[in-house]
């Protein structure tokens, strides 16, 4: 998309403001309790749109927001958001995970909900400082991390159906360990052969809250038949696998890593981008292609489908046990990660926690000592 496509053009760099909490909530962590984004820590970071540009660049204590009940995100929608994260690495560091690839895709998920961009020095910036002032927060076990969720909605007091004139944007952090209560055990996975999750043309690329919203009736159907999400297919031909929802989809098939291609309705995950670079420097053969439901149960039946997971944000890597299809299955009889998987999730982890060298600069180490600000 071009970027005279959105009416917004304004960027502009802003010094943030810091109003700190007075009495810090950690104590009250568990952080051996960790469920996925339900605490909030001591900060977040806020700024507004409007009269043509974003003002009022802030780090307040996390807490309630007000707004009028006409506001417009909640009528049509227009809201978007990233899911990120930053890991423990020692007592000074940090590590954001390619927070200017999660950047620039909240900003091409905010031009295809006609919402003006943000700045990406802006952005960074407002991370690192809620990282020096909340990095306590940031868990220090394997399998933790402090969640960053960016979000931005629409806020103009207006019942019209058009682009809103106002918006806000916030970044809010949480504490959490694994995203499914599988843990790192397989999951389930069936299709649906009523709904579908995304359209040609339409938001599924983006990281549209709506996106996520209408796959809720489906995926708590899949929930009550005992499947732990469900796997979409497309839309025209209801054929070819496109991914989970909450984690993008990869089949090893012999000794070739197989996954949908984008394309318009499948989110361009981070970590799916990681997994693919990785792969290809491994020396695996990587095929991001069109693969039908069919062929998936022909590689199942004719013993080539070796591991099935998923790679998400939230998800990391996360074993796929089995697909139910139509009263059919297929199973892999697995109890835990395969090994290929288990090398993917080593492999990404190491690089996200600063124990195995980054030579790609995924990371961006910040140093919690340093801040221009206090
Ligand atoms: C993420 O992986 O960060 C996501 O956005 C998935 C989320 C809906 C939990």
């Amino acid at each position: 998309m071009n970027k005279q496509d959105t009416p917004f053009q304004s960027l502009n760099t802003m010094k943030i403001s810091i109003k700190k909490a007075v009495q810090s909530r950690i104590s009250n962590l568990d952080f051996n309790n960790l469920d996925f984004g339900r605490i909030f820590s001591d900060h977040m970071f806020e700024m507004k749109y409007h009269d043509g540009k974003w003002q009022s660049a802030e780090i307040l204590p996390y807490g309630p927001i007000t707004f009028e009940p006409s506001m417009m995100a909640l009528h049509y929608g227009q809201a978007v958001f990233e899911g990120m994260k930053a890991y423990y690495v020692d007592q000074n560091t940090i590590n954001l995970f390619r927070p200017k690839d999660h950047h620039a895709r909240f900003n091409n998920s905010a031009k295809r909900l006609c919402m003006p961009e943000t700045d990406e020095l802006l952005f960074i910036e407002a991370l690192e400082e809620l990282m020096k002032l909340d990095h306590e927060w940031v868990p220090k076990k394997k399998g933790q991390a402090l969640y960053i969720r960016p979000v931005m909605i629409a806020t103009e007091e207006y019942l019209a159906a058009k682009v809103s004139q106002e918006y806000r944007f916030f970044i809010i952090t949480s504490p959490v360990g694994a995203y499914y209560s599988e843990g790192f055990n397989p999951v389930k996975l069936t299709t649906s052969d009523q709904y579908v999750r995304a359209v040609k043309g339409g938001t599924g690329e983006a990281k549209a809250a709506g996106n996520y919203g209408g796959s809720f009736l489906p995926a708590l159907k899949a929930q009550q038949n005992g499947y732990t999400q469900v796997l979409w297919l497309d839309a025209n031909e209801h054929k070819y696998i496109e991914e989970v929802g909450t984690m993008n989809i990869f089949f090893l098939i012999g000794d070739t890593l197989v996954t949908p291609e984008l394309g318009g309705t499948v989110l361009p995950g981070i970590t799916r981008r990681s997994v693919i670079t990785l792969a290809k420097e491994w020396g695996i053969n990587v095929e991001e292609r069109r693969i039908s439901i069919d062929e998936l149960f022909e590689t199942h039946h004719n013993g080539s489908l070796n591991e099935i997971f998923g790679a998400g944000t939230a998800a990391v890597i996360a074993p796929v046990g089995l697909i139910h299809h139509q009263g059919q299955n297929i199973n892999l009889d697995m109890e835990k990660i395969g090994p290929f998987a288990k090398r993917m999730y080593d492999a990404i982890t190491g690089i996200q926690y600063g124990k195995i060298e980054d030579t790609h600069g995924w990371t961006h180490p910040v140093n919690i000592k340093e801040s221009v600000y206090y």
